[in-house]
């Protein structure tokens, strides 16, 4: 599939995900958010066909994203509220379906992540930061506020950052991001490639199909009281020990080998100059340099 306002690069089971509107700072109009839909309906198919493992997001130019594009929202004076909620249940089911993605997606975030963009950090699995970006729920500052990305923010910061951070719209730093949840890691910019890099191999080293039920169990289990949160649970890992891929995992820890889905991590052991990945008991190992 082709698009306007995202390039993709497939390297491998790993996807390239770039916003792509650098001029107006990657904000997101009508265009692009139907443009992420699709791409995430097509992503979501690619997944469960086993071809994809992992996506990376990222924004072309200056900056990650500087959320909804105002020229399109300015717009938005005249459309009537029947009409703005239309507009705005479409951004909601974006967010939703970069959400619900069943393989892991890792933000990159360089310059800033406003607005939506900090939305977009929030449905991300795993976000990277450079240590100069810069995070803020602004809405409040145009006179409109951060509805559509709250539940996903919410979950991820809680109740008391939102309440300083939504009503005073305020911009913060990486590390105030990591504080609270937002971001979880913060690194200069000369590394931000190589520790996407790691998460991604990590990621890689781990079972695709218990990576993704992982996924899904999260917001199955928050909120309930553990009795009502039992039976799903003994059912998720009932249903893992059972699996082929589940069984493949445990045998080979007891046969202390590679298990089939990161054979390829080993493959390319000898060629590819890369630091880190893990053995079967999950220890880091440091694998030599060519
Ligand atoms: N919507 C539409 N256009 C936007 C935009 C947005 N959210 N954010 C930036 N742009 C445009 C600017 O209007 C400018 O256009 P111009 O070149 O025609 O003047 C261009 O992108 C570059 O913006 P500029 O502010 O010069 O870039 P910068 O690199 O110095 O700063 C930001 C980048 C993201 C920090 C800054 O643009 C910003 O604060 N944007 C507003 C973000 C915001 O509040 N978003 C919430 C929306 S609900």
């Amino acid at each position: 599939m082709s698009y306007q306002d995202l390039i993709t690069n497939r390297e491998g089971p790993v996807e390239y995900l770039t916003l792509n509107r650098p001029d107006v700072r990657n904000a997101f109009n009508q265009h692009v958010i139907a443009e992420l839909t699709a791409w995430a309906a097509a992503t979501r198919e690619s997944a469960t066909r086993g071809e994809l493992r992992a996506v990376v997001l990222s924004g072309a130019g200056k900056t990650f994203c500087a959320g909804a594009d105002v020229t399109w929202m300015t717009k938005s004076i005249s459309y009537t509220e029947d009409e703005n909620r239309r507009d705005a249940m479409a951004m909601s089911r974006m967010f939703a379906a970069l959400d619900e993605l069943p393989v892991p997606l890792v933000g990159r975030i360089h310059g800033a992540a406003l607005g939506g963009g900090a939305g977009l950090a929030a449905v991300c699995d795993i976000v990277v930061a450079e240590e100069a970006a810069l995070f803020g729920f602004t809405e409040v500052q145009l006179g409109i506020l951060p509805a559509v990305i709250s539940p996903f923010v919410l979950a991820k910061i809680g109740r008391s950052a939102a309440r300083e951070l939504f009503l005073t719209g305020a911009r913060f730093p990486a590390a105030r991001a990591r504080e609270i949840g937002l971001v979880h890691t913060v690194v200069p910019t000369t590394e931000l490639d190589s520790t996407v890099e790691r998460y991604v191999r990590e990621l890689l080293s781990a079972g695709p199909q218990a990576i993704a039920a992982a996924k899904a169990l999260i917001p199955q289990v928050w909120g309930l009281p553990v009795d009502e949160a039992m039976p799903l649970t003994a059912a998720a890992i009932a249903s893992r020990r059972v699996s082929r891929e589940g069984q493949e995992g445990l045998r080979a820890f007891s046969e202390k080998r590679t298990p089939s889905w990161s054979q390829h991590l080993m493959d390319t052991k000898d060629t590819k100059d890369t630091t880190d990945t893990t053995d079967t008991k999950g220890n880091v190992l440091n694998q030599t340099r060519e």
